[in-house]
């Protein structure tokens, strides 16, 4: 049977301090809080505590005739020492019996009429946390840097000295709740976060002095109530005071099961995460992905919880750092492993159930460092390009596909090294390099893309199949040449589409290319198939596959190379508010760009869900407390998105939300992993966005920031 982490009012407490005494009690749950040295003006601070005695002394009977109450006993004329400063705090402190301490506070609220205690909560403590909230001061934990500094020395000693169940670095304070491990001192634990905290955020600001108030405030957990008060207290505190996420740093590690143990906040006996963000909008319940979340891989020792690089200067670096959504730098790309692995178990079905094999398309989706994670399921890739293909190559594995309308000599020469198929887009383009590619004897199978005049799409751009399109041949076209050496068909027609229309595209290739098909060993179907959208008939596409497998043995081998489908909402774009100017409308002019970061937005054009939450983890998709973007007038502040290009169509969109957007915040746009980093530019020298990856444990780590030599190495 664990030991209680609540205050056992039966046992020893040990007081430490004299001027506002720390109470410690085993490893019962402790409070503290402390904030910075211009979070609340000693003025409105001594202000405050000369109204709270003066009250006090008016409201709270005497204990004796003529004699002085506690309440009033403290040095310098004030309250008593525990009551002092901050009743926010001080007024929760337990009374012990057998101890000798003064009735503190809450004791004697206690025992006054439930109007006047109320009373004193309007007029005193309410105010206080209000103030407090208000961000008085520089407020720079603000800024993610020092925040993380905090984080950093919160996490330092966790498992050795303590145990963080949660913590907030507000943007000027800070709570945490932990268990002190036996022969660890509270005073010291709190001396040293502010210390170490305090001296790495001095040094980095290049700041002197004094940075956090003297003391803290600290309370122990009495049982199981105050504890969900307490951990709510904290989680709660940024919403309470409306900040966005990119302002605070809130973090719940672990939490107390029913029996009473200190476990995992995924789950009973789970194994705790390093860094567990918190799930977004899912206070008080852990995120799923965090219940078998595994000690974060890839981060260096040192390195859970350091300060994120500083990437606003980073230039072509690979970063491998622990860090968490809120300090991501933006703009970024943020992918989410798990949405990701969400999509690769659909499309590992469709192999299960009809034995196909799926390419990723590159063109689409080529963020490499997730490779690992997509080679589990996906056989391979296609490439639209050598440079593609050897992307492929290096990072990917597996068969490697290449077509593209058109391939000079020196781009076979190469792509022979690199590719396992290649498909042409002519019958010209054969016959150049049949000879090549059959002299290498590097055992590539070719094939020829057909223009199966069948269109599905109504978007020309994005047709195929178009009148007068160049991709593919044409029926016609193969009548009369020679298919020696051939050995597969390729069709592409689709985009963003169901399995209704893949299954009449097959019928239609069925029909026109009845004589050609028993010739085949493989086919490909392209890409285009939605697979991984919620409302896609999955059954249809394994029996249109199954079927046309039924219909020739001959083709052993069927292809799909979807692109979108393999990253379909599993990444957002996170972007930070730089100014909002007014013309008939607010615009909110975001460090992200339509035109250089999310091209397709105009191209297409269409328009991306976006959404604001300051409990995003990372995630892909919005949690249930965040603030979508609504059609423009249907929420109560409706607001122009743009970009901070000088392109005068730089424009994402109008919205709505719940509350003004301002400088400082954050929107995330949904579904922005595929075809945009793969899309994006430097026009105005814009910068890219940072790449950064939430991995299936709730940690987030920064892949890849970029910065003037990829702007300056793309000129000349
Ligand atoms: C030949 C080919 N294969 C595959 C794809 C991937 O399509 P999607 O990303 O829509 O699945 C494309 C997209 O243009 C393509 O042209």
């Amino acid at each position: 049977m664990p030991a209680s982490p609540f205050l056992d009012p039966c046992a020893d407490i040990d007081r430490r301090g004299s001027d506002l005494p720390h109470w410690q009690q085993g490893a019962t749950l402790c409070f503290v809080t402390w904030r910075l040295a211009d979070s609340l003006p000693q003025a409105v601070l001594d202000e405050l505590e000369e109204k709270k005695a003066t009250w006090l002394a008016a409201h709270v009977p005497q204990p004796g005739a003529g004699a002085p109450s506690p309440l009033t006993t403290g040095s310098r004329g004030a309250l008593a020492p525990e009551l002092s400063v901050s009743p926010r705090y001080a007024n929760e402190r337990q009374s012990v019996p057998g101890t000798k301490s003064p009735p503190t506070l809450q004791e004697t609220l206690r025992r006054l009429p439930p109007e006047t205690s109320a009373e004193y909560y309007r007029l005193f403590t309410a105010k206080e946390e209000a103030a407090l909230d208000a961000s008085h001061g520089a407020c720079l934990l603000c800024n993610p840097q020092y925040a993380s500094h905090v984080e950093a020395t919160l996490l330092h000693d966790d498992e050795i000295k303590y145990e963080l169940i949660a913590f907030t670095v507000m943007p000027n304070h800070v709570h945490v709740l932990f268990s002190l491990r036996p022969g660890t001192s509270l005073d010291q634990t709190v001396q040293s976060w502010k210390s170490a905290s305090a001296h790495a955020i001095n040094r980095q600001a290049k700041r002197s002095g004094p940075l956090w108030q003297p003391g803290y405030w600290d309370r122990l957990v009495r049982n199981r109530k105050h504890f969900n008060n307490v951990r709510a207290y904290i989680l709660d505190n940024p919403v309470r005071a409306h900040l966005p996420a990119s302002e605070h740093l809130t973090r719940e590690l672990r939490t107390v099961s029913d029996s009473g143990e200190i476990v995992s906040a995924g789950g009973e006996g789970a194994p705790v995460p390093m860094l567990a963000c918190v799930p977004a909008g899912s206070r008080g319940t852990p995120a799923p992905l965090l219940a078998h979340a595994p000690m974060l891989e890839g981060v260096p020792a040192g390195s859970r919880g350091a300060p994120a690089p500083d990437a606003s200067h980073a230039s072509d670096r690979l970063f491998e750092a622990g860090m968490t959504a809120p300090t991501i730098p933006t703009p970024a790309f943020v992918v989410d492993a798990a949405a990701l692995e969400r999509n690769l178990g659909i499309l590992a079905e469709v192999k299960r159930r009809t034995g196909c094999r799926i390419l990723l398309a590159l063109k689409a989706f080529s963020m490499y460092s997730v490779f690992p994670q997509m080679r589990r399921v996906l056989d391979g890739c296609c490439a639209s390009s050598v440079h593609e293909a050897r992307l492929g190559r290096e990072a990917f594995g597996g068969e490697i596909h290449a077509f593209a309308a058109a391939f000079s000599d020196s781009e076979m020469r190469e792509l022979v090294g690199l590719t396992d198929h290649i498909t042409l887009n002519s019958f010209a383009q054969w016959r150049q390099f049949q000879r090549v590619l059959s002299e290498t004897g590097a055992h590539i199978t070719c094939g020829l893309r057909i223009n199966p005049e069948h269109s599905e799409g109504h978007t020309e751009l994005y047709d195929p199949c178009a009148p007068g399109s160049r991709l593919g041949i044409l029926r016609a076209a193969f009548d009369g040449e020679p298919l020696g050496g051939l050995t597969g068909l390729h069709c592409h027609n689709l985009c963003e589409q169901g399995s209704e229309p893949f299954a009449r595209t097959v019928a239609t290739i069925e029909a026109k290319f009845s004589d050609l098909l028993p010739r085949l060993s493989w086919m490909n179907f392209g890409g285009g198939h939605h697979i991984t959208r919620s409302d896609y008939n999955l059954d249809l596409l394994c029996d249109t596959l199954n079927g046309f497998r039924q219909r020739h043995p001959n083709i052993n081998t069927i292809y799909l190379e979807p692109g979108e489908a393999c990253a379909l909402n599993a990444g957002t774009l996170v972007a930070t508010v730089l100014d909002v100017v007014e013309n008939g409308r607010p615009i909110a002019i975001l460090d992200a760009s339509c035109a250089c970061h999310m091209p397709d937005v105009m191209e297409m054009p269409y328009r991306p869900r976006v959404f604001r939450d300051a409990y995003w983890g990372g995630e892909a998709v919005p949690g249930p407390l965040a603030d979508c973007g609504a059609e423009p007038g249907e929420k109560p502040y409706t607001v122009r998105l743009a970009g901070a290009s000088c392109l005068a169509g730089d424009i994402i969109g109008d919205w709505s939300f719940d509350t003004p957007l301002k400088p400082g915040d954050r929107v995330i746009f949904e579904d922005m992993a595929h075809y945009t980093m793969v899309k994006t530019n430097t026009f105005n020298g814009i910068r890219l966005p940072h790449i950064a990856l939430r991995e299936t444990d709730g940690t987030a780590r920064l892949v890849r920031s970029f910065g003037y030599d990829d702007f300056k190495s793309r000129l000349s």
